[in-house]
């Protein structure tokens, strides 16, 4: 209504409604490397085309003449009420594509009460962003220094992140050809991984503040910090005592590996492949979650992300079994085309875009979303 309404006034939206032409904006004015690292996926990227391809093969029936005129989508997973079944991914250096980054991003969630997860790669300070973010968790890349690890996981309780999303799949980087070509590392010259860079005990190991002079050796540092490839399902339960709130597994693609995540423990799972950035022909992420959710459903919370674009691939994920899902690039675009008001536009337009395909499916709320509604 709010669209149609100033169009009478010749007022249009700055920035498309359509996820394909906001991409599009988006490699036009964010430049190659920006653009690139945003875009970008493993390898051939075969397995970020599938996990698009995996919403086409599944079809809404749309039911009629159902009372629809009361459309609640709100939901609460793991504590935190949400007014729909969306959250912010976790994305690293958001100053990529725009200089407020993470923090344009906090205050665009924030307003409309959408849930953010903040990457441990930030390139502002969990600090800074809790000051002006709503709800919020924290998302874990678990560095090789247990001191570090122990470091990030008290700032983040003491700084009100309520729940802690353990990242799984990326203890290291992918084979990325756009990052490859572009060695986009430079960036982080300028920019920083701010959030690692306040950290007492990164700054003990670095000598110190960063400084011009110390800089490159910071970003050496974090490199060789940032992840660890020896951890096993063991390794859990040091999290587990260290943690107070609730744990989420993000990265999870084989049921066996979400029995694991229900045996040690853990409050929920996120069925991602990282946006098809880490395992080139690796398994569309949608196709692992009827199984999933199936299989531990009951038992913990299950969020989704990989290849979400529109208020229907919402709909899609939550009937195949996810109680949330997350977006990722979308929202990033949204940044680094217009800030904060990019991002909330972004998120206006899915969230409009998600109400108005559940009730014209003849649905009201997220609990009507169940499989029987897909073909
Ligand atoms: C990511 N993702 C990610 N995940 C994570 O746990 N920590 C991080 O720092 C990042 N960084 C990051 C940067 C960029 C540019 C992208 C696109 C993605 C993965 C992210 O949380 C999520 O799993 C995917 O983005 C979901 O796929 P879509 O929505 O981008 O298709």
């Amino acid at each position: 209504n709010e669209i149609y309404l100033n169009g009478l006034s010749d007022i249009r939206p700055v920035l498309p409604t359509d996820s394909s032409r906001l991409e599009a904006l988006a490699q036009e004015k964010l430049g190659g490397q920006a653009f690139g690292y945003v875009a970008g996926a493993a390898g051939t990227e075969a397995t970020a085309r599938a996990n698009r391809a995996a919403f086409d093969r599944w079809r809404i029936v749309p039911r009629m003449l159902r009372d629809t005129s009361k459309p609640d989508l709100s939901t609460t997973v793991l504590g935190t009420p949400m007014p729909a079944p969306v959250m912010l991914a976790p994305v690293g250096v958001l100053s990529i594509v725009h200089p407020e980054g993470e923090i344009a991003v906090a205050k665009a969630a924030k307003e409309l009460g959408v849930p953010m997860i903040l990457s441990t790669a930030a390139s502002r300070t969990m600090e800074q962003v809790a000051e002006v973010a709503g709800p919020r968790w924290y998302q874990l890349y678990w560095p090789k220094d247990r001191e570090l690890a122990e470091s990030f996981l008290s700032r983040a309780a003491a700084s009100g992140y309520d729940a802690l999303v353990v990242t799984l799949d990326t203890f290291k980087l992918a084979w990325r050809p756009r990052d490859l070509d572009t060695a986009y590392l430079p960036f982080l010259r300028g920019i920083g991984v701010q959030n690692y860079f306040a950290d007492p005990v990164f700054l003990r190991a670095v000598g110190g503040e960063i400084t011009e002079e110390n800089r490159i050796t910071a970003i050496l540092h974090w490199v060789a910090n940032f992840g660890n490839p020896t951890l096993t399902w063991d390794d859990l339960a040091w999290l587990r005592e260290r943690w107070a709130g609730p744990i989420v597994l993000k990265g999870v693609q084989h049921v066996d590996d979400a029995r694991k995540a229900v045996d040690a423990g853990m409050d929920g799972i996120v069925v991602s492949n990282h946006g098809g950035r880490q395992v080139d022909g690796a398994v569309a992420s949608l196709d692992c979650l009827p199984g999933i959710a199936d299989a531990v459903g009951d038992r913990v919370s299950v969020l989704f992300d990989s290849g979400i674009r529109t208020g229907a691939d919402v709909a899609k994920a939550v009937a195949l079994g996810a109680d949330a899902v997350l977006i990722g690039r979308q929202y990033a675009y949204g940044l680094g085309l217009g800030g904060e008001a990019g991002v909330k536009h972004v998120l206006r337009c899915l969230l409009a875009e998600l109400e108005l395909t559940v009730s014209l499916s003849g649905l009201n709320r997220v609990e009507d979303l169940t499989r029987d509604v897909l073909a």
